[in-house]
Formats: C-alpha cells, structure tokens, sequence
C-alpha cells in the first residue's frame, strides 16, 4: 500500500469538524461544558435523525470499536426456528462531548450483562433500542472513556422499517450482516449514526470449518478444539451501518500485488463460477473509479457473494455484500459507494439520494464504458417515466423513512447528476465530483452542501435547478 498519512489526517480532522456541527442539534440535554464548571447532564438518546429518533446518541464521539464476538449459527439440518447464539464483548473507546452523567449506546434484541468504563463496573440500564450508562465518576467534555459491555442472546431475523431483513441477520450457514439505516443495534453496542465514524477491529469465532469475514484487512485466522477465530482490523473511519461480520462456508481469494488495493473476496462455497465471474472486473473498475472520483480512500476491497436472502446488496465498507449472485452492474454501484457513500456519508438520512444517486450514476457511466448503454440513453429511460411515477412524485431530498431506497432515490437522483452536468459541462462535473470527495471525505455532508459546491466550482447560478430537482416533487422541465 502506498503510505498515505496526510490524507488519512486530513480526513479525521474533516471528520470531527463536520460532526461537530451536526450532533450539535441532538446532543446531551445539558448546557455545553465550559471549561471552568461541568455542568453534567443526560446524553440525548439520538442524534436528532427525524427519520431515525432512536439512531445515535447525544454526547459521545466514539473513536473505536474492538468487538469480540462468539457465534454458533442454527445447529443443522433443520432448525426451526432459525436462531443462533451471539456473545460479544464490545471495547469501545469514546470521547464525550458533553458533561455527562447519563449516556447511551444504541442496543437492541440482545441483553448487556456488564459494563465497565475506565476500569470500574458501572450501573446500566436497557430499554428497547437503548442501553443506558451512568459513568462515575461522571464524564467531563473532552475527556475520553473506555466502555466494556459484554453481552449476548439469541439472534433471529431483525427487520428494517419496510419489513425486510437487516442487521444481524441468522442464516442456515451463519449470518448475512447487513446493517442500513440502522440496524448494527441488532448485533453491537453502537453509535448507530454515520455522523459518528469510527475505526473497527475485530476478532470473530465460530465452529469450524464457518469462516467470518469482516471490513478491511484480514490479520489472521486460528483454530483450537473445532473453532475458529477470525481477526480482520478496519482502520479507516467508517459509519457503523457499513460495518459486517458475516459468517458463512465462505472461500476466501485474495489478489495483492505490490503498490495496488488489496481485493479480498469472500465467495459461498456454493456459489457456482457464473454467480461471481464479474468480479473478475473490479480492478479495471477500480480504475475507472479513481480517474473520477480520486484515489480510492480505503485500505483495502472485495466482494462477499453468500447464498442467502437472493438479490439484497449492500457497501459494507471495503467488503461489499451480495447476496445469490453479483451482477456487473451491482458490482459497479457498490464500488462506487466506497466513495459515494461511504467516504462521503450522508449526514442525516434524508440525504441518502448523495450515495444512491451517485452509485446509479457510476453505473450508467460504466455501462457506457462497456458499450452496454450510454449515459444519454440511460437518462432517457427515466425521463420518458410519466410524471405521476414515483420517480417524480417524491422530494428527492426527503423522501422519507420508507423512501430510502424508492425508484426516486436511485434514478431520480442520478437524472439529477446528468442533468447537472449538462449544465455546468463535463469539466466542472467532474472537477465537484473530485472535490465532493477531498472535501467531505472522512465525514457526512448534506444535500445543501453539494448544492452550495456545485455553484461554487461551477459558478453557475443553481438555485432554481436544486429547488426543481430536489427540493420540490413533480417532473423538472429540461
Ligand atoms: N444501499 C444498498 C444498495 O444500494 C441498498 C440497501 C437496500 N436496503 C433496503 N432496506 N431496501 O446497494
Ligand atoms: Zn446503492
């Protein structure tokens, strides 16, 4: 890997500012500390997400999650129902940003049975989504805490606010782990928020010969009396939805040469050569990538392709997800979201037009590359839609907790990115999709943002085009 220290600086120090200003408006209840009187109070149980009131929480920054998980998926043949067991241990090192007396962690469907901060066994509490912390002695802003809980239960099959499994999510062979909006409450204590990026590690065990594939790089595996421990280190910031520990009767294959992006794909044993072959495109990809959006920002990438759940993808951060096979396309749009989305991350969910947009356009453009289909034709396709779809019904930049992931979302937002660039020229397109990404990389931005620097590379005049595009339904006029 080439070394990259000023970057990964100048991302975390992006990373703080930026999550400064949004946590500010759901942080602790309490007035901010001054340095002179603590003036301690409760932390917010959320961020203040409107789609998400319970995601994150006020008054803490959480630096790093070591997590120490012990799994045994549904004993085989049959298991009804389908439920394994999960004990954890959880290291989580935090800042906190208020003076606290009371705080939270986001935890849900497992049981804490102890938490430790700074070395000393704590009073906690746990309602539904919220595991409730009383530190003593009490935490002052600034100052940093280490908070062990250990915990465990049964897992099953959580679902997100459509209905659909997310979370830690049981399969036959293990778990798929798979966690937007905001579902890594299912499986760890968490800041469940990407305004609130943190470094992972992990050391994953379960019987043998189950392999547990998890974000960044592989340090190493062991097996002692029939189980076997998985360590994978994540050292770049990341958002806690895009965090996965998927287990699995996975084939490990992984492509290092010297100087490049290590690619680790994990493939279900399965799984037959047609339902992975494009994977065999993700370097050029990678390629294609960076000649447009800039170097690609983490420290490794590769695909988990697992039998079950057919036809759900995920970004998971450096190891994105497929489920029953990946598709050329598919492939291209979750590569895309390592920039788009996951560098740059939404700053609350409404924004999340800012990664599917992006990732839907970074198909269309390579689609083009392939000759496929051009840009132009795909663009088309969804602006001959009928105004009353909802691809133009819906507020782009609101479209809703159960329209995260509608047809607006992906093509209406991509439409936008076209008909961006057809009025401020390929060239300042393509120097704000760059500077989107130097700029807000490490952190979350906001629809607002992206407008403000599409005038300010471009220098167009773009108020009426984002009041059309995103900010008001029906169809744009072009
Ligand atoms: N971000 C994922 C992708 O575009 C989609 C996740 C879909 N989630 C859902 N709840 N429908 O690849
Ligand atoms: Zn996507």
């Amino acid at each position: 890997m080439p070394a990259r220290p000023f970057r990964r600086s100048a991302l975390i120090a992006s990373a703080l500012v930026v999550t400064a200003t949004l946590i500010g408006s759901g942080a602790a209840v309490a007035a901010p500390g001054s340095p002179g009187t603590p003036r301690y109070g409760p932390g917010a149980d959320g961020v203040g997400d409107p789609y998400f009131p319970l995601a994150g929480n006020g008054g803490i920054d959480v630096v790093h999650y070591d997590l120490d998980l012990d799994y045994t998926p549904p004993l085989l043949p049959d298991p009804a129902p389908l439920e394994g067991a999960l004990a954890g241990v959880a290291t989580i090192d935090l800042v906190a940003t208020a003076d606290l007396d009371r705080f939270n962690l986001d935890l849900r469907g497992l049981t804490a049975s102890s938490v430790v901060v700074n070395g000393k066994p704590m009073a906690f509490a746990q309602t539904e989504n919220e595991l409730v912390i009383a530190p003593r002695p009490k935490l002052k802003t600034g100052q940093s805490a280490t908070v062990i809980v250990t915990y465990g239960g049964t897992t099953t099959v959580p679902l997100d606010i459509e209905g659909y499994p997310y979370g830690w999510v049981t399969t036959y062979d293990g778990a798929m782990v798979v966690s937007e909006p905001e579902g890594s409450a299912t499986w760890f204590p968490v800041n469940d928020h990407p305004t609130d990026k943190s470094t992972y590690s992990f050391a994953i065990t379960v019987p043998a010969p189950a392999v547990a594939v998890a974000n960044g790089l592989l340090v190493g595996s062991e097996t002692v009396d029939g189980k076997t421990t998985w360590w994978w280190d994540a050292p770049d910031p990341m958002a806690a939805y895009l965090a996965t520990a998927t287990v699995g009767n996975f084939r490990l294959e992984t492509d290092a040469p010297a100087g490049e992006t290590p690619i680790i794909n994990a493939i279900d044993v399965t799984r037959t050569p047609n339902q992975y072959v494009n994977l065999a495109r993700t370097r050029a990809m990678l390629a294609f990538f960076e000649a447009r959006y800039g170097e690609y920002p983490f420290v490794a990438y590769g695909a988990i392709v697992d039998n079950d759940s057919v036809g759900y993808a995920l970004e998971t951060q450096t190891r994105s997800f497929f489920s029953g096979s990946a598709s050329e396309g598919t492939i291209a749009h979750e590569l895309a979201h390592q920039w788009m989305g996951n560098h740059v991350s939404p700053g609350r969910w409404a924004d999340i037009w800012l990664n599917e947009g992006w990732a839907t356009y970074s198909t269309w453009m390579w689609n083009e590359e392939r000759s496929i289909r051009t840009v132009a034709a795909q663009f088309a396709i969804v602006m001959n839609r009928a105004a009353t779809t909802p691809t133009w019904n819906t507020v782009l930049a609101d479209p809703g907790p159960t329209g995260l992931f509608g047809a607006a979302v992906y093509d209406r937002g991509a439409a936008l990115l076209h008909a961006l660039r057809l009025e401020i020229g390929d060239e300042a397109f393509f120097d704000l999709a760059k500077t989107w990404v130097q700029e807000y990389g490490g952190g979350t931005a906001t629809t607002a943002d992206f407008a403000a620097l599409s005038e300010e590379i471009s220098g167009h005049d773009l108020e009426a085009f984002f009041t059309a595009w995103a900010y008001t339904p029906g169809k744009p006029a072009l």
